[in-house]
């Protein structure tokens, strides 16, 4: 029997490693779009139609993982360069499905769960329906992403975007480097540590896109978290408990201001206040298999390197 094909754009990274995984095992061919020549994978630069796009031909899903690193500083250049990997993917991608004969039927755009605005304490979780869309540079970049999926021609192809909030992995993504800062006595609140911290384990990211693959009724936007966001001041006190330093370092804001320049990062990362719901997914009857950060971590700190 011929297998199915999913192409996963810019699918090298963190996300697209379990993605490849997970579906590889549930007896997918899985393609990877990427920059960089390697097994499994077809050149794409991202921009640009190419001979890539016959690999769409029949495709039963393509997802699109392509996005610069937003761990860097906030320069123009990095700004640039942040935003134009996703409009460009993503609007190449659309050309490109548009122009199949046999275009794939779904297809899945990452989104981030930044888009909406820094939650203030006296406001309730965002949800996909009441959601407070913010105006900040990486809240913009979520609408640009999204608005070039929404603007594609494609009208043979179920379009849904993927708002995902922070993916903790025991092999990429944030949870690493959070569990080593926790080792060295940074397991305290960072700033108030009152902030909202959305999250999701890598798991139910897998588990939820196969969910909406299966959904042909669902499209539209999805909140891809935990049904459970925390503060990030108990983030940091579970993932403390699992270190148990022997000192602990205070982390108030115009410390880690320091700190976010010296690293090249920025605070935004950290301090910005993000309380999301997945209200679709949940109304959809997707069961999260760990709702509750603790439950991620207990799964996902013993497996830390
Ligand atoms: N991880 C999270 O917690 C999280 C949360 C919310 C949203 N997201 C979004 O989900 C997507 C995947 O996340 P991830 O953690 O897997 O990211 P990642 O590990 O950084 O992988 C992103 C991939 O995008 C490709 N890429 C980078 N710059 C590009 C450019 N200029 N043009 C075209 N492709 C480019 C790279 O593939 P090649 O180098 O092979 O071309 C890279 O492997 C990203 O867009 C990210 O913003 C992630």
């Amino acid at each position: 029997m011929k297998r199915l094909k999913m192409l996963l754009a810019g699918g090298t990274g963190f996300l697209g490693q379990h993605l490849t995984r997970y579906f590889t095992g549930r007896g997918y061919q899985v393609v990877v779009l990427s920059r960089r020549s390697g097994i499994g994978r077809v050149a794409w630069n991202g921009r640009t139609l190419g001979p890539w796009t016959a690999e769409l031909e029949g495709a039963a899903a393509v997802i699109n993982l392509a996005g610069r690193s937003v761990d860097c500083r906030y320069t123009l250049a990095n700004k640039y360069a942040i935003t134009r990997s996703r409009t460009e993917s993503t609007r190449v991608l659309g050309q490109a499905i548009g122009a199949c004969q046999a275009p794939p039927p779904v297809w899945l755009n990452l989104s981030t769960a930044t888009i909406y605005a820094d939650t203030a304490a006296d406001r309730p979780a965002n949800t996909e329906a009441t959601g407070l869309i913010g105006r900040n540079f990486s809240e913009m970049v979520a609408q640009q992403w999204e608005a070039e999926c929404w603007a594609a021609a494609t009208p043979s192809t179920r379009r849904l975007v993927l708002r995902t909030a922070i993916v903790l992995g025991s092999t990429g993504g944030a949870l690493p480097v959070m569990a080593r800062l926790a080792r060295f006595g940074l397991g305290t609140p960072q700033g108030t540590g009152q902030q909202w911290v959305s999250w999701l384990h890598v798991l139910d990211f897998c588990r939820a896109v196969e969910f909406l693959l299966a959904r042909s009724e669902l499209d539209g936007a999805f909140n891809l978290c935990a049904p459970q966001p925390l503060t990030n001041q108990e983030f940091n006190g579970l993932l403390d408990h699992y270190y148990q330093p022997r000192f602990h370092l205070p982390q108030p804001r115009w410390l880690l201001e320091i700190g976010a320049f010296l690293l090249r990062t920025e605070t935004e990362l950290i301090l910005k206040s993000r309380k999301v719901i997945p209200e679709r997914l949940l109304q959809a009857g997707f069961q999260f298999q760990f709702p509750t950060c603790r439950q991620a971590l207990a799964d996902l700190v013993p497996r830390l390197p």
